[in-house]
């Protein structure tokens, strides 16, 4: 048995911010951030939204969509680095607001692989045939963990949700790789609590995002292709056979350099950046039920989904819709 998608949904906050919101409140321009990143505006969380408000709207819009009762689900696991709380998970909250009371919920921090994670832990579930029905989610909220007054990196973030109801069924995904590198975390990192105990004294502090976009890009645009490539030589498969590459939205001049060293048309690389900027973990489920909801996909095409992040992180997969 393997992973087939039978639902996908995605939620994005209501207040959007373009660019030029964005420079009357910090020292940057429109024309900067949408040459270097293809970056027009992002979707930005209200009072009320939030990293597990935005989860169930996704949720609840792939469940519509797969047309299951959610007590069928077996298994739900939340992709996400920005949890509104650190206990209970997002996961066990998006269980209790669409009374999935079957299935076992938890979170996977993985930062912007966590979709793609999540949907490879639940595949291997359904390999060994302890589960049939999932939901797996992708959601950040990561205006939250942003320094605005560093121009430098929160220009580029937004917040979202997006979800996908899998099965296990006879076709799906072909094959998967995933992979970590610890040692080049501190290029994207937010601390969540410093230590602050009766011991030290102190009370935690909280940390903000910070990157060095040069290495970000650097590391996205020699391991996305190079995952990608493994995983079609694996697979015996051209990449002409691929209908979509979707990737996650980080950097339109990331994507341009993935589809050079592919060799792949930029037209086979779907984009939504321009509207969301990088949601993290919900840029790839956010973009497959836009193209899935367009119709774009038919039973038996054949897509690549891959993504990078912090961590350092990266995952790439090959299915059949
Ligand atoms: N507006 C105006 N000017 C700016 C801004 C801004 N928002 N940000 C930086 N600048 C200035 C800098 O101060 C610098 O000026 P200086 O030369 O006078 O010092 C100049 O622009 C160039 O800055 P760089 O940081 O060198 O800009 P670069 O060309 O490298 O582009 C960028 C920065 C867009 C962040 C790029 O490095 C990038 O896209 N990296 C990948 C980041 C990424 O994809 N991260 C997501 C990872 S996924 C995840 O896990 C969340």
């Amino acid at each position: 048995m393997t992973t087939r998608i039978i639902g996908t949904g995605s939620y994005a906050p209501e207040n959007v911010i373009t660019n030029d919101d964005l420079a009357k409140i910090m020292d940057t321009s429109d024309e900067w951030i949408r040459s270097r990143t293809g970056i027009g505006a992002r979707h930005i969380c209200g009072k009320d939204e939030g990293a597990t408000y935005m989860a169930i709207e996704a949720a609840k819009r792939a469940v519509e969509m797969a047309g299951i009762d959610p007590k069928e689900l077996d298994i739900i696991i939340a992709g996400t680095s920005t949890p509104d709380k650190c206990l209970p998970s997002c996961g066990c909250e998006v269980q209790a607001a669409i009374g999935a009371v079957n299935a076992v919920a938890f979170d996977v921090s993985a930062a912007c692989s966590g979709f793609i994670f999540s949907l490879n832990i639940v595949q291997g579930f359904f390999m060994s045939g302890v589960y049939r029905t999932a939901l797996v989610i992708g959601c950040d909220e990561l205006s939250k963990i942003m320094d605005w007054s560093d121009r430098r990196t929160c220009v580029l973030f937004g917040d979202g949700a997006g979800a996908a109801v899998v099965r296990a069924e006879e076709t799906g995904i072909r094959h998967f790789l995933m992979g970590s590198d610890g040692a080049r975390g501190p290029v994207l990192e937010c601390t969540a609590r410093t230590t602050g105990n009766f011991l030290t004294g102190t009370r935690p502090d909280i940390g903000f995002t910070s990157m060095d976009g040069q290495e970000v890009f650097k590391f996205a645009v020699k391991k996305v292709p190079e995952c990608i490539t493994q995983l079609l030589e694996e697979t015996g498969t051209d990449k002409d056979e691929i209908k979509y590459f979707i990737l996650h939205q980080a950097n339109m001049r990331i994507f341009e350099s993935i589809a050079k060293r592919l060799k792949v048309p930029m037209e086979k690389i779907p984009v939504n950046i321009e509207r969301y900027g990088n949601t993290s973990g919900a840029s790839i489920p956010i973009i497959l039920d836009e193209v899935n909801r367009q119709g774009k996909l038919e039973r038996g095409d054949k897509i690549v989904i891959a993504g990078f992040g912090a961590g350092l992180t990266w995952g790439a997969v090959l299915m059949e819709w």
